[in-house]
């Protein structure tokens, strides 16, 4: 028997392209594991109703960690049109398998480094080396939403907030109200996980990226936990800014940034931005991490249009192996893999289109392998 079962995830889309390259990569590693395939994606909402199937759920339960592809998601709408005729009309409704996924497994924390490998011609400067901790259930993300607004919790709310008398003249039909919770828990989880990346990395900050002045609860809590927890690591600064500004200081002096740490969707958002600040979604690695479970992908999505055709980078979803790696304590492969990947993007001479190469998404999995 193998030392890991992992379970292999492969989605749709260029899902598939990328996660052959993975296989290339892990082989030529010589992982200890044994890769078992689970149905997920756009396919089965279409077949069976439901893109993350029970079988699927009980298959990531016996393994100890999954890596993930891509997968195509549509709005409400436009994905109910696009069920099995005997499927439609009974009320099924399209839910994003990984945002399940990172629920149904508590996988607390999204990590998303950021980092800009030497000789990348997509840099937008050289030496950026930032890390997300993206909160990973909650927030916007925890899908407690109304629309039409049930009478119940319309007349609550005007009694319980005065601020409500705005909406005095609203029907509750024409409003929709999606919760933005975060717990203490929560918060506090994510913040350590940042300060602990920090101190294990030697980075000298830590930012909170959140909205207290306007968001005055939910973001509020966040940094109250932020700065308890920081008195804990006093060689770590605390520094905190809001999301907007943020996103005009990334642009300004992303050098003076390190790890940064928020809540879910302002991580959703951030988390794009970073990325495209070391060569865009091509690069985009992150790790869904729980307490006992994790599930490794790329950010990108599904490309459909690029399905099949291998065109697309398959270096974040390699980083995205390393940093399995790295959660499995394999840490000397993870090394050697990250080692490869950057010498590839150093001589530039295989290289996908995304990098001004002509190379195919195989190609590059190949010469990362020769390197390892
Ligand atoms: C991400 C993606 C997902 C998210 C989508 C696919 C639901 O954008 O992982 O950043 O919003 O979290
Ligand atoms: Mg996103």
């Amino acid at each position: 028997m193998a030392k890991y079962k992992i379970a292999w995830l492969p989605g749709d889309g260029v899902g598939n392209d990328v996660m052959e390259a993975a296989r290339i990569v892990l082989d030529q590693l010589k992982l200890d594991a044994d890769y078992i395939h689970g149905d997920i994606g756009w396919e089965f909402w279409c077949k069976e109703g439901d893109p993350l199937p029970q079988r699927t759920i009980d298959l990531l339960k016996s393994t100890d960690c999954a890596l993930f592809g891509a997968i195509t998601s549509k709005p409400k709408e436009e994905a109910a049109k696009e069920l099995a005729p005997e499927l439609r009309n009974k009320g099924l409704v399209y839910n994003s398998p990984i945002v399940r996924m990172r629920q149904e497994f508590n996988l607390r924390t999204n990590l998303r480094p950021c980092k800009a490998y030497k000789g990348n011609p997509l840099n937008y400067k050289d030496d950026l080396d930032l890390v997300v901790f993206r909160e990973n259930t909650e927030d916007l993300y925890a899908g407690v939403e109304f629309h039409p607004v049930p009478e119940k919790l319309n007349s609550v709310l005007h009694e319980l907030h005065p601020k409500m008398k705005k909406f005095a003249d609203t029907d509750i039909n024409d409003m929709a109200i999606s919760l933005r919770i975060i717990t203490r828990k929560a918060a506090q989880n994510i913040i350590r996980d940042a300060f602990e990346h920090a101190k294990r990395y030697n980075y000298r900050s830590v930012t909170v990226v959140e909205k207290p002045n306007v968001i005055r609860e939910t973001s509020g809590l966040m940094i109250r936990e932020a700065r308890k927890i920081a008195q804990q690591y006093p060689e770590i600064e605390l520094w905190e800014t809001n999301i907007d500004a943020m996103c005009m200081w990334l642009i300004k002096n992303p050098l003076d940034y390190g790890v940064l740490v928020t809540s879910n969707m302002f991580g959703d958002i951030i988390s794009d931005l970073c990325a495209q600040l070391v060569g865009g979604l091509g690069f985009a690695c992150s790790g869904n991490i729980g307490d006992n479970y994790a599930v490794f992908e790329p950010t990108h999505g599904s490309a459909p249009k690029y399905a099949g055709q291998y065109k697309v980078n398959p270096i974040a979803m390699l980083l995205s192996c390393r940093l399995m790696l790295e959660w499995l304590d394999e840490l000397e492969l993870a090394n050697r893999l990250e080692i490869a990947i950057a010498s590839v993007i150093q001589e530039g001479k295989v290289a996908t289109y995304d990098m001004g190469g002509s190379s195919t998404t195989l190609e590059v999995a190949e010469e990362v392998a020769r390197k390892l």
